[in-house]
């Protein structure tokens, strides 16, 4: 049995929905007749303006801000859906940070600050274990369904061999664990949901684009193909998947 069954009236909530991965995430679930309900968060309107002007013809979605790094912020989020509805099926971290002005991917030690560390951590990692905490009872029904987080190949400690990138690949690899420790406990307290983390390849977005220059046209995937991609992955789930850590084409990446 698939871990996302076909059955109509599902839910689904995408966190950090304003541009790139996560906009394409939900511009796909609004094709999807499967879903008659689909939640998207943002943290700034000034950057939320393709998801905030769909809202305007698409009355089955619901746009919610929220900062990931405020926890009271992320039970408020959820409480406005649970006074909607008492089951999720289908909710996917989107939200990461690779770079941000003066923030920028480590190439040395030399450049590693405990500050710039943290806000890798807070924003990869402690969001997406908050937001599985306070998702909990929205999980607990007898519907198949999947927490996914969007992680990266460089959270991969045993494929790491170029180095660099200390803060984002130490987030990812937390978050790697965070999500693992979060299935295994799922398992005993919402059964029925399939907890996954998912390496959407390289895609074109505004995390990636200063970093595009040697990547070749056909390893550069557009928003639709990824979510595509990932989509076919999470459908293909079971709850033997569960706690593990997958690839754009299914196939799993080594911790
Ligand atoms: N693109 C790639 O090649 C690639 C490769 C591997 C993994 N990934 C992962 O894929 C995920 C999506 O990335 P993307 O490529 O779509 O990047 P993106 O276009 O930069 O989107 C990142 C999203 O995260 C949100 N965000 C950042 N900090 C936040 C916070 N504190 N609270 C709430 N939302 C916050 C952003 O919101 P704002 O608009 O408010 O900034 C935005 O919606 C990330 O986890 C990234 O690490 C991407």
């Amino acid at each position: 049995m698939t871990a996302i069954s076909t059955e109509m009236c599902q839910t689904a909530l995408v966190v950090g929905a304003s541009q790139g991965i996560g906009l394409g995430f939900v511009r796909q679930l609004l094709q999807d007749d499967r879903f008659e309900r689909v939640y998207g968060t943002y943290r700034r309107p000034e950057s939320a303006q393709g998801l905030l002007a769909l809202t305007a013809r698409q009355p089955r979605l619901t746009c919610l801000p929220m900062d990931v790094t405020d926890e009271d912020a992320i039970a408020a989020m959820i409480g406005q859906i649970q006074a909607h509805t008492l089951r999720l099926h289908r909710a996917v971290y989107c939200v990461g940070v690779l770079h941000d002005g003066e923030f920028q991917p480590e190439k040395s030690l030399r450049q590693v600050t405990g500050e710039n560390l943290l806000r890798s951590f807070q924003t990869n990692a402690v969001g997406a274990a908050l937001l599985a905490k306070h998702l909990m009872p929205l999980f607990k029904h007898d519907q198949p369904s999947v927490l996914a987080a969007i992680s990266a190949k460089v959270g991969s400690i045993g494929d790491n061999r170029l180095g660099g990138w200390y803060g984002y690949r130490a987030s990812k690899a937390a978050l790697n664990m965070l999500m693992k420790t979060t299935a295994l406990e799922y398992a005993r307290r919402c059964p029925q949901t399939t907890v996954a983390l998912l390496h959407p390849g390289t895609t074109d977005t505004r995390l990636s684009a200063p970093f595009q220059r040697g990547v070749p046209p056909e390893k550069l995937f557009s928003v639709e193909r990824t979510v595509a991609q990932l989509m076919t992955v999470m459908d293909g789930l079971t709850l033997a998947d569960s706690g593990e850590f997958f690839s754009w084409d299914g196939t799993r990446l080594p911790w």
